[in-house]
């Protein structure tokens, strides 16, 4: 048994030495800020007392000599150094007491294992990301269509029926994350788990529905048309037989991607806007990182079914026009599942699905009447 054991030493020396140089760079930091602002709302700093008990207990040699020296300590330079105070302000907010290289702001999802040394844990980091959001009927759905992802893609599965241990059936289920709420949309879960710091580590995301046939489909084929053409947001086509709401989704044949469409009467002006370019729907949109960042912002948090933010993803996008578009050489089926509709209420002699929909539509209105309040600089209540 000599391996864990060497394995904590050189772990605690590690983050001895790290402690050390954060300490000391701390104090000199303390210092000039005292210095420099003394009229700042400072509050003590609470670092060394934190760490003081955990690191004295297991390496004493080490840590008493700052101990030693601390006693030894002139007077002066001791007051000054108990009413040292950090304050970074540079630090992301709230975390300004803390020496910064010791800040993580972002995260990911990547599965570590409870052994070993960390820094081995992970044998590739992959860079994509895809999600969907999913009842057991549809397994059968899923898991033909997450084969369609590499192991470039990490799989996050959002569950609104409350089923998740019997998706342990499918090989892959043991390295995706489940995370289950129940009866809850797609950008309820987006809004809460894929917040931008969380899902910084992707180059791309893709947040799918469930009802979707990928036979014709590749992933990484598809990244590498949204890589060449340079779309920050992008959906496959949607083949012509299946059901789609607008001319623009619609696959064309002969072409890799398309950005403009025609449509009904009075639907486009000139120079277009949704539904006519910069434009995608939101049953299969895949987002670069940056867009992301933006369109999570613009996620409202009552707004569960998402209606009328496809119209407002240009606003993400710098040259929209350019950067938003449909892939036409990697193309998906649209099912139509009414899956999640159903899980609706009857009510007043209405199907389920019924008051689904009408709320949709209530969303859409409500989502425009505040963007439009929002640009004017107007409160809203709404
Ligand atoms: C995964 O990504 C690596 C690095 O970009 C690439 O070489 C590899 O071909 C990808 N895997 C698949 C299955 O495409």
């Amino acid at each position: 048994m000599v391996s864990p054991i060497k394995c904590v030493n050189i772990r605690v020396h590690k983050g001895a030495i790290k402690t050390s140089i954060a300490l000391f760079v701390g104090f000199v930091f303390g210092i000039f800020i005292g210095l420099s602002f003394p009229a700042l709302p400072l509050t003590k700093m609470n670092l060394p007392s934190n760490l003081v008990p955990s690191i004295d207990h297991k390496i004493p040699s080490i840590y008493s000599r700052h101990l030693k020296s601390d006693r030894h300590m002139s007077k002066e330079f001791r007051k000054l150094n108990e009413n040292r105070k950090i304050w970074i302000p540079t630090n992301p907010r709230g975390a300004e007491r803390l020496p910064s290289r010791i800040i993580e702001s972002q995260s990911d999802f990547y599965l570590r294992r409870l052994w070993g040394l960390p820094y081995h844990d992970l044998s590739m980091k992959p860079k994509y990301l895809v999600t969907f959001t999913v009842g057991y009927d549809q397994r059968h759905n899923i898991d033909k269509s997450i084969k369609k992802f590499s192991e470039n893609f990490t799989i996050v599965l959002f569950h609104y029926d409350d089923r998740i241990s019997e998706w342990n059936q499918f090989e892959w289920s043991k390295r995706a994350i489940h995370i289950s709420a129940s009866k809850q949309t797609k950008w309820w879960y987006a809004k809460r788990f894929l917040h931008p710091d969380i899902v910084a580590s992707y180059d791309y995301i893709f947040i799918w529905d469930e009802d979707l046939g990928l036979k014709h489909f590749d992933a990484e084929e598809y990244l590498k048309i949204v890589k060449k053409y340079g779309l920050e947001i992008s959906q496959p086509g949607v083949d012509q037989s299946s059901s789609y709401t607008w001319e623009m989704t619609r696959r064309r044949d002969g072409v890799e991607v398309h950005k403009e469409a025609e449509e009904k009467d009075g639907w486009c002006s000139n120079p277009p806007v949704p539904p006519c370019a910069a434009f995608v729907e939101i049953m299969a949109p895949v987002f670069s990182r940056d867009a992301w960042r933006c369109v999570w912002h613009m996620i409202q948090n009552d707004l569960v079914h998402g209606w009328g933010l496809d119209f407002a993803l240009r606003k993400c996008v710098e040259s929209a026009h350019e950067k938003i578009g449909v892939v036409d050489a990697q193309w998906i089926i649209h099912k139509s599942i009414p899956s999640l509709n159903n899980q609706g209420q009857a009510e007043s002699g209405r199907e389920p699905w019924e008051g689904v929909r009408e709320r949709c539509h209530e969303e859409w209105e409500m989502f425009k009447s505040r963007m439009t309040y929002a640009e004017k600089k107007l409160k809203f209540d709404i």
